[in-house]
């Protein structure tokens, strides 16, 4: 890999910030990244696809450690070069893409948080979008000579056909109406509903004139009418990138599990029909989440089958054009570029700045190899952090030499959380389980599906 001259002081610090507290950047990954370079193309040519109208779903699926998550922020930085808007969000008990209790809502108000255009990579660029879409609009209303109000109409019956795209369309008229009269509680009601967060009907109607609101049926149907809104807006589309999805696996109700893989299930359908525009869905996931037979995406039939993994790919052969992605661990090699990266990085790019030579990031990876084996390359984590530490006390102690140091770097195992033990398999049975006894610490909540379960 060429490394690139220099490097933005404002990139430098995020990156090493993020590292040293072992969580993923959010941006300049380029600057780290190693390997992934086949799946890098493959993903591309998805966004590519949604960018121009289709859409794609893609199983982003790694042991833990193996660097899935900093493969969905690439990807999200790339759909942002792209000119895609992009959100993510990470499922919890509390945010699932199928709930009955606000779990959905709870997970579509975090994806529009966290919603980034290339101005705003950091999030809440819902309402630039929306402003984007208005003044696109009054442009073309300027040069045609018709008024706004016609163009929106005009661009906005493009929604009327899906589900709930009148409201959606009502929404964004409110807003442009606000936009107009100079009315800032007007357009802070339509963004609010937008994001998800009106909780009753009855205020949205009184703020804006609609009968819905953004809840959990309907939470995916907005995404895909947010979806085709970029593209009126003048975007190419949306990426929703889904972390965590191990969450779904250990749903203790079997039920719930279920109508959450149903819903994974429509919406890898809508992608291979082409039902969807603009819209692309990468979701980040272990290896038990997708092939366990019991919990895991494999066991839901109509999945397994669709999911099922090409049987001529094995070994070293590849396919990367099926939904499941697989994501090797990093090998020795590529931690070694990583770390002469990070370096480069902590330099800022200058190669006189560097703060140890080649022969002591050698011997750092020996020392790591002796006291943790091969975890220092497979889940890689920790090591990053430790070479970070190092190179910081480096810089902050310019007489102490790097051999000194080494001696005494601290690097241990990571232990994968999700390996805990799961909460007991809820009883099936003719009769509905007492939620009280399926929470025996009597706390309810985690499985509310049952207290709303409609007979
Ligand atoms: N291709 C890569 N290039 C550079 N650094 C990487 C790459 N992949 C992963 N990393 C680094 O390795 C560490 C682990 O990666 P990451 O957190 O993405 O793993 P994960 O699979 O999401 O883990 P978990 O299973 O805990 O969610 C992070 O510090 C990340 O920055
Ligand atoms: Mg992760």
């Amino acid at each position: 890999m060429i490394l690139p001259e220099r490097i933005r002081p404002k990139h430098r610090d995020a990156i090493i910030q993020s590292l040293r507290a072992g969580v993923v950047p959010r941006t300049g990954q380029q600057h780290i990244q190693v390997g992934r370079a086949a799946e890098v193309s493959a993903i591309v040519r998805d966004l590519e696809r949604v960018a121009d109208g289709g859409s794609t779903i893609r199983f982003v699926i790694g042991e833990y450690g193996s660097g899935k998550t900093f493969f969905l922020h690439l990807v999200r930085s790339i759909a942002l070069e792209k000119h895609l808007v992009a959100a993510h969000a990470d499922l919890t008990p509390e945010r699932r893409i199928h709930a009955t209790g606000g779990q959905a809502r709870a997970l579509y108000a975090e994806l529009m948080r966290n919603l980034a255009t290339r101005a705003r990579p950091d999030g809440g660029a819902l309402q630039s979008v929306v402003e984007r879409f208005v003044t696109s609009a009054l442009t073309e209303a300027k040069t045609r000579t018709v008024s706004a109000e016609v163009v929106i109409r005009e661009r906005l019956d493009a929604l009327s056909e899906l589900v709930g795209g009148y409201d959606f369309a009502e929404v964004i008229a409110a807003y442009w109406r606000g936009h107009d009269h100079g009315d800032e509680v007007l357009k802070a009601a339509a963004v609010r509903w937008l994001r998800g967060e009106y909780s009753t009907k009855t205020e949205a109607r009184h703020a804006l004139g609609v009968r819905t609101i953004v809840d959990d049926s309907n939470a995916y149907d907005q995404l895909k009418l947010l979806a085709r809104f970029t593209r009126l807006a003048g975007f190419s589309g949306l990426l929703v990138c889904l972390d965590e999805l191990v969450n779904l696996y250990k749903l203790a109700n079997t039920q719930a599990r279920n109508a959450n893989y149903e819903q994974i299930l429509r919406i890898l359908n809508d992608t291979l029909q082409g039902t969807a525009v603009g819209l692309g869905f990468m979701l980040g996931g272990t290896p038990d989440f997708l092939l366990d037979t019991r919990r895991g995406l494999y066991s839901y039939q109509a999945l397994q089958s669709r999911l099922a993994e090409n049987t001529f790919a094995t070994g070293t052969l590849v396919d990367h054009s099926g939904p499941v992605l697989r994501l090797a661990n990093l090998s020795p090699e590529d931690l070694f570029v990583l770390l002469k990266n990070i370096r480069h990085v902590y330099a800022a790019g200058d190669t006189a700045a560097y703060l140890l030579p080649d022969e002591g990031i050698h011997a750092f990876r020996e020392h790591c190899a002796k006291r943790i084996g091969e975890a220092y390359f497979r889940t890689p984590r920790n090591t990053i952090k430790a070479f970070v530490n190092l190179l910081a006390v480096l810089e902050q102690n310019p007489g102490v030499s790097w051999p000194a140091l080494l001696g005494s770097v601290d690097v241990k195992v990571e232990s994968n959380p999700d390996l805990a033990p799961l909460p007991e398999e809820s009883v099936e049975g003719t009769h509905l389980p007492d939620p009280q006894l399926s929470a025996p610490d009597g706390k309810l909540g985690q499985d509310d599906d049952l207290t709303t379960f409609k007979l």
